[in-house]
């Protein structure tokens, strides 16, 4: 049981009660106890180490709308057997992303809860983030199992050294940028403003300049990480670790692993990419039921995907909790906190959530990373094109007007409603972050079709090389 005599002394200026710090660590408790009595990790588990492809190759896996390259002129005229397969790669390439995003999760959740400890009075919250660390890593485990049989099964060898998550063109891109001949990927290692600093500059820089009037707050986790002399850690995958490059991601580990502030800044970021899985899987979890109320055969990755949403319910109810109240718990946020707050956000709809993909439902980015993967998927046994022909159709999918435009649409604005309720109350944030204009601009479909094309005039110039 919690001991609630020692509660953390409420130091913002906006005077929040004792009853809302009580209210805080009763609802974390309530969902800890709820997820501790839960048993949806144990059956994820457990589908994860009896999947078999074959076994589910058979079934669409959702409703057809969430398939790679629904909508699209290529998908009217694929086969039925190819549209089971478009069917299942998106499974495979949605959870790969959401793995990577987890990933994230699992640093962040022990840096977060490292300062969490330290300030004292929270450990219901704590032991919440501990069991939610260990959940994610079963998660992570079972997305790459099935994604990896899958995309076996399907695409052999040839899937693996293209995997449709921009990575080998991005790769591509970057060796390309290095020696000038492409601009798409503005970021790189050695632009960054703080790749000249060492580690302990970036530690110096932290806890003796900018918040060094938390520094005793600093992770434990963290701290035991130094005394192993293992280097400050960061992910570059993952929505989160897209957001900056590696030096700037290792100084926001330390920010967000010092200031309470900014530990729960992480669960604004957090609680987005809550939302933005949600916003597919939800409507995994509608077909799951559908087949069980008819007594029809239920995929695994279905399955895996309505147990994965129930075990998120109580991660979303953390995310939210934190995000919109916790941080008022402790001392206000100074200009530079609030500063390194929203220009975290605002990133993250620049990178995660500013485009419409053609070819991706419900992801809501612009192409150009992954032409090359879908370039290589069409020249597979699956579709057997010419490398011409597979431009041309890539042309086709991704530079003119479509169905599979209108269906990312679709969850664009579902999910632009749901984050602007859910940022709303957030005080400190911007309007351009609160209200998500980035994103918000970034529902245009003309807007991605002329980023598109111009992205594919420069990847057919790049094969041509
Ligand atoms: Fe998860
Ligand atoms: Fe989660």
């Amino acid at each position: 049981m919690l001991d609630t005599t020692k509660l953390p002394e409420p130091k913002n200026e906006s005077a929040i009660s004792d009853e809302k710090v009580k209210k805080h660590i009763k609802l974390a408790e309530i969902n800890y106890r709820r997820n501790t009595e839960s048993d949806y990790t144990e059956k994820i588990e457990k589908l994860d180490k009896n999947f078999d492809y074959s076994t589910n190759s058979n079934y669409y896996w959702s409703e057809p709308e969430l398939s790679l390259l629904y909508g699209t002129p290529l998908y009217e005229q694929a086969s039925d057997s190819q549209k089971k397969a478009l069917n299942h790669l998106y499974w495979a390439i949605q959870y790969n992303q959401t793995a990577a995003t987890e990933a994230n999760t699992v640093l962040y959740n022990q840096v977060t809860a490292g300062v969490f400890e330290n300030v004292g009075g929270y450990d219901a919250l704590c032991k919440e983030l501990d069991l939610e660390t260990v959940q994610e890593r079963d998660h992570i485990h079972a997305f790459h199992t099935i994604g990896y049989k899958t995309k076996k099964a399907l695409l052999g060898q040839a899937g693996f050294n293209a995997s449709i998550q921009g990575k080998s063109y991005k790769n591509d891109l970057a060796k390309k940028a290095k020696t000038g001949k492409n601009q798409l990927f503005s970021f790189s290692f050695s632009a960054s403003p703080l790749s000249a600093y060492g580690e302990s500059s970036l530690r110096f820089m932290t806890n003796k300049v900018f918040l060094k009037n938390q520094a005793h707050l600093y992770s434990q986790y963290l701290r035991e990480l130094e005394d192993k002399g293992e280097s400050i850690p960061a992910h570059t995958t993952g929505l989160l670790g897209q957001l900056a490059p590696k030096p700037l991601l290792k100084f926001f580990t330390l920010n967000c692993g010092t200031s309470p502030f900014l530990a729960c800044l992480f669960y604004v970021a957090r609680f987005m990419a809550n939302m933005l899985i949600k916003n597919y899987e939800y409507r995994y979890s509608i077909y799951y039921r559908e087949l069980e109320k008819n007594g029809e055969f239920i995929p695994a990755p279905t399955a895996v995907s309505h147990y994965h949403m129930l075990d998120e319910a109580f991660h979303t109810t953390t995310s939210q909790l934190i995000a919109q109240d916790l941080y008022k718990d402790f001392a206000k946020p100074s200009a530079y906190e609030k500063f390194l707050a929203n220009l975290t956000i605002y990133r993250a709809q620049t990178v995660g959530l500013s485009g419409l993909s053609s070819g991706l439902p419900a992801i809501f980015r612009n192409d150009a990373p992954f032409m090359l993967s879908l370039h290589t998927l069409l020249q597979s046994p699956l579709f057997g094109m010419s490398s011409t022909e597979a431009l041309e159709w890539l042309n086709k999918c991704m530079c003119t007007e479509h169905e599979g435009f209108h269906v990312t649409l679709k969850y664009h604005e579902r999910l632009l409603t749901d984050l602007r309720r859910l940022l709303d109350p957030i005080n400190y944030l911007w309007a351009v972050n609160r209200e998500m204009h980035v994103m918000e601009k970034g529902g245009s479909i003309s807007n991605a079709i002329e980023s598109n094309a111009k992205a594919f005039e420069q990847f057919s110039k790049s094969l041509a090389v």
